[in-house]
């Protein structure tokens, strides 16, 4: 098959070669110069740069044109997997649309889905058809709930412009201020739900899952984007929990390809916080390929390859498909430490004795000075302060293993180390 593959997700993610049979296929890489250098010299393809400054859609329409021959475009990223449909309408080339897309990125659109399949949702109001200054006191007042209030992005990612406030009232009033009327144009407001969030990753085939594993975080990621560390524990999911999973994923449409849903563990049932039609980001990868031997974007370009091969009449390659619930322990966890949030450099990492002698690590990574920390918001293992996949030999051992080392690791920021 001639493939375009949109290269956001840096290549050490996704390991293309392990699934893709790079001399079967034509394939062609597109993206961003860092994006295109991270592809391994001896890999048999083509590549195209792109300047990655205007919508990746609108850079590659003005590269690219049906007469190219494309028959599969693949994406694989968050950032650019709705984009995909636009490359697909302007080449010609069967596959989802923008419109079928946007539901994994618009979490209003996501949450009116679920709902409407009768599952839990947290209420919310969609600011992008709020009155802007007209009565913020009236908006106030239709807004269905009290207490506790999340501001997001509608298309956000990352916890990237997240604010919580005690109440909805306040919530307005923030937007309010034209600094912050940038809400009106991609914002929402959500009443906050407590409890454990949950995340529930897999690859989906056909509306089947291949492979589904649940896991609780331990923190929540949007005190990791305030400074916290963030870990998570797999966990033996009920038959209850995954019914509701799988609802949501059906509700919002995941038919094929890998899936990273959010829900959280409220006092009384669990509610839907968002989903999204692609493999989860940190260590979620090595973690669940760890546990289950499954690699994620492996196991899901081969769903997508099946697809598209079904969509153009050809044969199916690969074998039958079998299911993987992880069910059964080893169980596995995973320890990130946020350094986007000091304004020093780089930092100098302690990771406490009994770790080393405790039979839990899989893997861990600890930043050496002068490694240089990044400013934004990464949960990378090779951007981040430290990075540890951990295990036990029941669910609630890997709890106590994340928590222990995330009580007692130690990272001390260092402005010493700027200078090379
Ligand atoms: N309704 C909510 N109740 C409690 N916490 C929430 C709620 N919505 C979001 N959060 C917090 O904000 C984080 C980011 O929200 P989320 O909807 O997952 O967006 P994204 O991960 O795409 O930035 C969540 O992981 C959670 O910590
Ligand atoms: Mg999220």
């Amino acid at each position: 098959m001639k493939i375009l593959i949109l290269h956001t997700v840096p290549y050490r993610k996704i390991e293309y070669h392990r699934a893709l049979d790079h001399a079967a296929h034509d394939v062609t890489y597109v993206g961003v110069e860092a994006r295109i250098a991270d592809l391994p010299a001896d890999l048999r393809c083509e590549k195209i740069v792109i300047p990655g400054v205007a919508e990746p859609a609108v850079e590659i329409g003005a590269i690219a044109s049906p007469a190219d021959g494309y028959e599969m475009v693949m994406a694989l990223s968050e950032f650019d997997l709705h984009e995909a449909g636009k490359v697909r309408e302007h080449l010609g080339v069967p596959g989802p649309r923008y419109g079928d897309l946007l539901r994994f990125k618009d979490k209003i659109l996501m949450k009116r889905l679920v709902a409407a399949a009768g599952l839990r949702v947290p209420r919310s109001l969609d600011l992008r058809t709020a009155e802007r200054t007209a009565e913020k006191s009236a908006a106030a007042a239709s807004v269905p709930w009290e207490g506790r209030t999340i501001l997001k992005p509608t298309l956000g990612a990352s916890s990237v412009g997240v604010h919580v406030f005690g109440s909805p009232r306040e919530a307005l009033a923030f937007v309010a201020r034209p600094e912050n009327h940038e809400y009106f144009a991609d914002g929402e407001l959500e009443q906050f739900i407590e409890g454990p969030i949950l995340h529930v990753d897999g690859v989906m085939e056909g509306g089947i899952p291949r492979l589904i594993v649940a896991s609780r975080y331990i923190s929540t990621p949007l005190e990791y984007a305030w400074g916290e560390p963030l870990g998570s524990a797999q966990f033996r999911m009920s038959d209850g929990y995954r019914a509701f999973f799988l609802g949501c994923l059906r509700a919002v449409g995941v038919v094929d390809g890998a899936f990273h849903l959010e829900v959280i563990e409220g006092p009384e049932e669990l509610v839907f916080m968002e989903v999204a039609n692609r493999a989860g980001g940190g260590d979620i990868i090595p973690t669940t390929e760890a546990s289950t031997g499954v690699h994620i974007p492996t196991e899901e370009i081969d769903v997508l390859i099946r697809a598209q091969a079904r969509r153009l009449g050809r044969p199916l390659p690969g074998g039958p498909v079998r299911e993987v619930t992880k069910t059964e322990g080893p169980w596995f966890g995973w320890l990130v430490v946020p350094g986007h949030h000091f304004p020093e450099a780089s930092c100098r990492v302690t990771t406490p004795d009994w770790l080393a002698g405790s039979g839990a690590v899989v893997k861990l990574r600890v930043a050496q000075p002068p490694d240089r920390l990044k400013k934004s918001v990464t949960h990378q293992y090779w951007e981040v302060p430290a990075a540890a996949i951990l295990r036990g030999g029941d669910d609630a051992e890997v709890v106590e293993v994340v928590r222990r080392l995330r009580e007692e690791i130690r990272v001390v920021p260092r402005a010493a180390e700027v200078a090379r």
